[in-house]
């Protein structure tokens, strides 16, 4: 099969590695892209961007360089020829690393959970606010893609991965609810935590506001303020819910897995982690990709914007990591989050070609790159599937 633009997009910048197509695509549409358009564009010109139209028996066949990341006038149904070999790829390591959170153990949790001195009650605190951000924060990236993304991703091969990213969100949805259920929680309490604890609220109603943007019936991508609102819905789900807020609740929960404490719920994060890993890559390529094609939505003024949003975001995560550890756990606190945070966000700036934003920042938690670290994401994916796949435990060190 001939494959074409297979670079992943994630370990470069911005535009390193772009394949010959990628580049290729004219920011003016040509002659035969026009005559293709018109082949295929239907009385509804949102149609053919969301597979819904009618069926042009007279089209002619597509080919690979008429797809797109947006815009694309080709048929949205057609998976093949490929053109994005990145996006398959994160399809089939996502199938790859199928889980379910019902197949780990809860037994050390519940004993540990029940005993009186087993966790302090600032460990308890931490686990219960975590939790509660995490219980709702799966279904509002879930909500985005579903009802925001996936209308607006005009390509089949991305379409696909955010068919099983979708399943993944609901999979970690069903963890929650599974720990809830295990633990005997207050899952009124937990469940309410996104309107009723402040920093949740702030981050989860800053996010809001790029899908509901999207979410509009009359929304339609095709004009750059078009275009770039729906690079700011990519940057706000998968740059910053997906690939920011959640990794000071992996430091909180993946500290305590290497004390011994609450390990069934631990290693649920890591499978989580993993499937989220692949998220942020899918995000910072499509990105990437959206930018190749379309230089002209990355003008100074929007790259300053972006920027500006990762440094609001950093904010919010740096408050919710005091509210969540008022008083510190043993090897962590807000102090120490703060900083990673810092370092996350930079890291950031950088897969998306933008001057880090923070001041410079070392990782406090370099236990966490092995898992973390997006250079050591194949060897992290390697082992763990094949301990997955085998049966075994995750080990701690
Ligand atoms: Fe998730
Ligand atoms: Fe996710």
């Amino acid at each position: 099969m001939t494959t074409f633009d297979d670079t992943p997009l994630t370990s470069g910048a911005a535009a390193a590695g772009d394949g010959p197509t990628s580049t290729s695509v004219p920011a003016q549409p040509t002659a035969e892209t026009v005559a293709a358009a018109a082949a295929v564009t239907t009385t509804d010109p949102g149609a053919s961007v969301t597979g819904l139209g009618e069926i042009d028996t007279t089209a002619h066949r597509v080919s690979v360089s008429e797809k797109a990341m947006i815009n694309a006038r080709a048929d949205v149904n057609q998976l093949l020829p490929l053109k994005y070999e990145w996006a398959w790829q994160k399809y089939l390591s996502g199938c790859n690393n199928h889980w379910m959170p019902t197949e780990v153990s809860m037994q050390a949790d519940i004993a540990l959970w029940n005993s009186k001195d087993g966790l302090s009650d600032d460990e308890r605190l931490m686990l219960k606010r975590n939790l509660g951000f995490f219980a709702t924060a799966e279904s509002l990236v879930a909500n985005n893609i579903v009802l925001a993304v996936y209308r607006q991703l005009s390509n089949p091969e991305c379409r696909q991965y955010l068919l099983r990213q979708a399943f993944e969100e609901a999979v970690h949805t069903h963890t929650f609810q599974y720990i809830c259920t295990s633990l005997g929680l207050d899952e009124g309490e937990l469940f309410n935590m996104y309107r009723e604890v402040p920093s949740i609220t702030a981050k989860d109603s800053w996010a809001l506001k790029y899908t509901k943007h999207l979410e509009d019936p009359d929304f339609r991508t095709g004009t750059p303020e078009a275009d770039q609102d729906f690079l700011r819905d990519l940057v706000a789900f998968y740059v910053i819910f997906e690939g920011m807020w959640f990794y000071t609740g992996f430091a909180q929960i993946l500290s305590l897995g290497r004390r011994n404490k609450m390990v069934g719920i631990a290693e649920q994060y890591q499978y989580i982690l993993r499937d989220e890993s692949i998220h942020l890559n899918f995000g910072i390529d499509a990105i990437n990709q959206i930018k190749i094609e379309n230089p002209h939505l990355w003008t100074p003024a929007f790259q300053e914007e972006v920027r500006g949003m990762l440094r609001e975001a950093c904010e919010l995560e740096v408050a919710y990591g005091r509210e969540t550890m008022p008083r510190g756990i043993l090897g962590l606190n807000a102090e120490l989050c703060e900083q990673y945070m810092h370092f996350i966000t930079n890291r950031r700036c950088v897969q998306l070609g933008l001057q880090p934003v923070m001041p410079e920042a070392e990782n406090p938690f370099p236990w966490m790159s092995e898992v973390m670290d997006l250079g050591k994401e194949k060897n992290f994916f390697e082992t763990r599937v094949i301990e997955y796949q085998t049966g075994s435990g995750l080990s701690w060190d």
